[in-house]
């Protein structure tokens, strides 16, 4: 008799915060399309997570549906992925607010991301931006997944995840399962063109040497073609993070896009100097992201169908969430409803 094996199961979230970037890609919704067969996957629009900065409403509106839209584009058919608004599935706020009283001051203060958002946002210090990764931990734990696929910036929040999972385990018994965070080995934390000690980020102004995943290809280029390298007199293509660190951020988008090794991208461009390497690589990336800047602007067109799939997403991701915040909630004593 032929044996069922249960898949393993995969869940990520991104928030819809800013429009998707060549960060956002490679770091995360790239590697979550190449896993697609291997495991039962749950991908979602964190759009509870965004509102710990001030969103336009209708803005917010549109990166979520955008984001459905990419997600579809780069790989994740809904066939395969359970894909949802974060928002849909009451289950996340509930869980997350359980986990808060579960979470320390102490840990909470000392994430990275915290304290750099609460720089940037003075003004706007909010409880949300603080407890947000408390509700991250419920977006994970509801999901009891395998696998949390996630750039080098959201590693600490996993384990975070983990430290909570532990003690609310400690005092309840086996209710949640520990999850591994996966950090991909190449595109983990690509930076800025601008500024390569800077993470590429979303949320920042259009100048700041960011590509976006619609981009168009004239405006890739021009990006590519003003990014910063160094002023190293030997003007080689080599990979040194410490010391060409422009340089190897762009050797480590151009290894994503194409799958060639660091060596590889050495002897390719052997007595190239940075003027020749830089337009190559942006031409892969505009190559790249050509059919996927494609296919997400063909779906924008059919909101039906987008309507559709976080519908069917969201039923879905709420049977798998219900059980575990049943779990949850006879644990702690709540009464039964
Ligand atoms: P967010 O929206 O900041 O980023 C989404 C994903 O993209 C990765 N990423 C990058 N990777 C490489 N280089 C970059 N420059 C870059 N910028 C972003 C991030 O590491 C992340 O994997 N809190 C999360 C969203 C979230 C979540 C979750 C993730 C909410 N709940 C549960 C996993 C599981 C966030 O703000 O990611």
């Amino acid at each position: 008799m032929e044996e069922i094996v249960a898949k393993k199961r995969m869940l990520s979230g991104i928030k819809p915060s800013g429009d998707l970037t060549l960060g956002s890609y490679l770091g995360a919704v790239k590697n979550w399309a190449e896993r697609a067969d291997q495991y039962e996957c749950f991908y979602f629009m964190a759009d509870l997570h965004a509102i710990t900065v001030r969103q336009n409403p209708a803005d917010l509106r549109r990166r979520t549906l955008e984001q459905l839209a990419q997600y579809i584009a780069c790989g994740l058919d809904p066939e395969k992925n359970t894909l949802f608004i974060q928002s849909h599935v009451h289950q996340h706020a509930e869980l997350g607010w359980v986990l808060d009283c579960y979470s320390m001051f102490g840990e909470l203060s000392r994430m990275t991301q915290f304290k750099d958002k609460s720089a940037k946002n003075a003004d706007n210090i909010n409880a949300g931006l603080f407890t947000y990764p408390s509700l991250m931990a419920g977006d994970i734990l509801l999901y009891q997944p395998d696998l949390v696929p996630v750039g080098e910036d959201q590693k600490q929040h996993v384990e975070l995840t983990h430290v909570i999972a532990r003690r609310f385990n400690g005092i309840y018994g086996d209710v949640f399962k520990i999850p591994e965070p996966f950090v991909p080995k190449v595109g983990a934390r690509i930076m800025s063109l601008t500024n390569p000690l800077a993470k590429m980020s979303k949320s920042e102004d259009e100048d700041t040497g960011r590509v976006l995943l619609m981009d168009a290809p004239e405006i890739i280029m021009k990006q590519f073609k003003r990014a910063i390298t160094d002023s190293d007199t030997e003007n080689c293509v080599r990979y040194d993070k410490e010391n060409k660190p422009g340089v190897a951020n762009l050797m480590t988008i151009y290894s994503a896009v194409t799958g060639k090794s660091y060596d590889q991208i050495e002897n390719e461009f052997v007595g190239c100097g940075y003027g020749k390497f830089k337009p190559v690589v942006g031409e892969a990336v505009v190559e790249h992201l050509r059919p996927i800047r494609e296919e997400a602007a063909r779906l924008m067109k059919d909101k039906a169908y987008l309507e559709s799939v976080y519908r069917d997403g969201a039923q879905k991701a709420s049977y798998v969430a219900e059980k575990t915040l049943r779990k949850v909630y006879k644990k702690v004593g709540f009464v039964a409803k």
